[in-house]
């Protein structure tokens, strides 16, 4: 890495999946807020669905997700029957002229802890409380380690399209460090038992950055990975915040790699999968030439959400379970994060909302500025100004904070069109930063940039 661009990986940036970002949420937006923002949904309008299981066979100890250990499946299966009315209580608030159900997400947490009644009950309820579309796609995040034979075959007669598998690393050692002993072969007969059951498309996350890990272990994983095929790749670097997830106190880190180690870790990953035909999807994913999310590049048509970069076209995306965040056109609602005020809401008849965001002022104008520079790699900043109604210098602001990033050699500009280089791809959160108004440099509360 060159000694200039150690300042941009060091900073502390936002992902943005949303803008503004989670930092921004507060208590005063609610239920109430948010039953009149679905109210105002319009004729027609597909509605994409994220639904969060909060619950893990084990605990890995890089994880930053929300979730924990359930040693037993009655917390589990109590939590299935609540969704069950949340799905209830979120159709009922929601005008009847919507457009249904587009894209369905299972994320967590571990979905495939469900067992295979509660998983088929809650796809039923969706369908049956929504409506679903000709043409949807629903995805499931997967722990190999909890899959089997019949787990594929319900997943697929529920009408899984796409399976998201948790891989990580395949180095034994690193797998040690880590607290997930997951063989190759355990990923390889989950996708078998996938495929074999009718779920064509497979993604992989994998993460750069873990305890022991070196650039050759990361080689050796991504090569792995390749033989086995997946449509996409997800590529995570770790981010370590023990103060925020306490049982990453767990990993040592004077077993984390260095700022240097794990920039050439990235690189090597997007060597080894670029190296066999795989297309760069943004900062941090790659997808094979026939899926989806390569041709939405090509075509221009790649958007980002909650879940990183999609394909997934609805404006509005509903939230669905503890800690669960929607996002509509006036703004971004979450659920309580905490499993008990969950509960009582839903049994109370109320949307567990707890906070949110209102959009306010230039927020609907640099929302899309830095989605589309993230998804593009590039923006007309006049033009995009004008699309909404602004003064063609709308966004001159980020012209000045960019212009250490264009001697540096992240970001080419000319006139009004600002273009990422090669070099800056990797850095696009610190370039997206600059259409930022609320970003404040504060440490701790966003990851590193590489
Ligand atoms: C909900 S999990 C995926 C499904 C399932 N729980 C599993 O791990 O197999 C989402 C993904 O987030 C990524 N992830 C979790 N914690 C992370 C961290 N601290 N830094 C970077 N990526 C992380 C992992 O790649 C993980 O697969
Ligand atoms: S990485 Fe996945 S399996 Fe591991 S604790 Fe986190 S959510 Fe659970």
């Amino acid at each position: 890495m060159k000694p200039a661009h150690k300042k941009y990986a060091l900073a502390e940036v936002p992902r943005y999946t949303s803008y503004p970002t989670a930092v921004q949420f507060h208590d005063g937006i609610g239920a109430a807020d948010y039953g009149q923002w679905l109210s105002q949904i319009s004729a027609g309008e597909p509605l994409s669905l994220y639904l969060h299981i909060p619950f893990c066979k084990k605990m890995c100890w890089y994880c930053g997700c929300h979730t924990s250990v359930a040693h037993t499946y009655d917390r589990v299966g109590a939590y299935a029957h609540d969704l069950l009315a949340e799905i209830d209580l979120l159709a009922a608030a929601l005008p009847a002229h919507h457009g249904g159900v587009a894209h369905v997400h299972f994320g967590g947490g571990s979905p495939t802890l469900l067992n295979d009644v509660d998983f088929a009950a809650i796809c039923a309820k969706i369908t049956m409380a929504f409506g679903t579309r000709d043409d949807m796609e629903l995805a499931v995040e997967i722990d190999p380690r909890t899959m089997n034979a019949q787990k594929a075959k319900t997943l697929a007669k529920a009408g899984v399209s796409r399976a998201s598998l948790g891989v990580q690393d395949f180095n034994t050692h690193v797998q040690e460090k880590i607290n997930r002993i997951q063989p190759f072969e355990q990923v390889k007969q989950s996708v078998d038992w996938l495929r074999g059951a009718g779920v064509e498309a497979i993604n992989f996350d994998l993460i750069y950055g873990l305890p022991g890990q070196s650039v050759d272990d990361v080689r050796h994983s991504a090569e792995l990975a390749l033989s086995l095929c997946p449509d996409r790749l997800a590529v995570f670097g770790y981010a370590h915040v023990p103060w925020f997830k306490k049982h990453q106190e767990m990993i040592d880190t004077s077993d984390l790699p260095g700022m240097e180690e794990r920039f050439a870790e990235a690189k090597m990953v997007g060597k080894v999968l670029e190296g066999a035909g795989y297309i760069a999807v943004g900062f941090d994913h790659y997808a094979h030439p026939d899926d989806d999310m390569a041709k939405a590049v090509k075509a221009g048509t790649l958007r980002r959400n909650f879940q990183g970069y999609t394909t997934d076209a609805a404006d509005i995306l509903l939230g669905l379970g503890a800690s669960s965040i929607g996002a509509l056109g006036p703004g971004y609602v979450q659920n309580s994060p905490s499993l008990d005020q969950w509960r009582k809401a839903i049994h109370a008849g109320k949307l567990p909302v707890v906070r949110g965001v209102e959009l306010q002022g230039e927020d609907a104008m640099r929302r899309a500025a830095i989605m589309t520079l993230m998804s593009a790699m590039k923006l007309d900043l006049g033009a995009h100004a004008r699309a909404f109604n602004a003064p063609e210098n709308a966004l001159d602001d980020a012209l000045v904070k960019l212009s250490p990033l264009v001697e540096d050699g992240l970001v080419h500009i000319d006139g009004q069109h600002v273009h990422v280089t090669d070099v800056g791809w990797v850095f696009v959160r610190n370039i997206a930063a600059c259409f930022d108004t609320h970003w404040q440099a504060s440490a701790g509360r966003h990851s590193k940039a590489v």
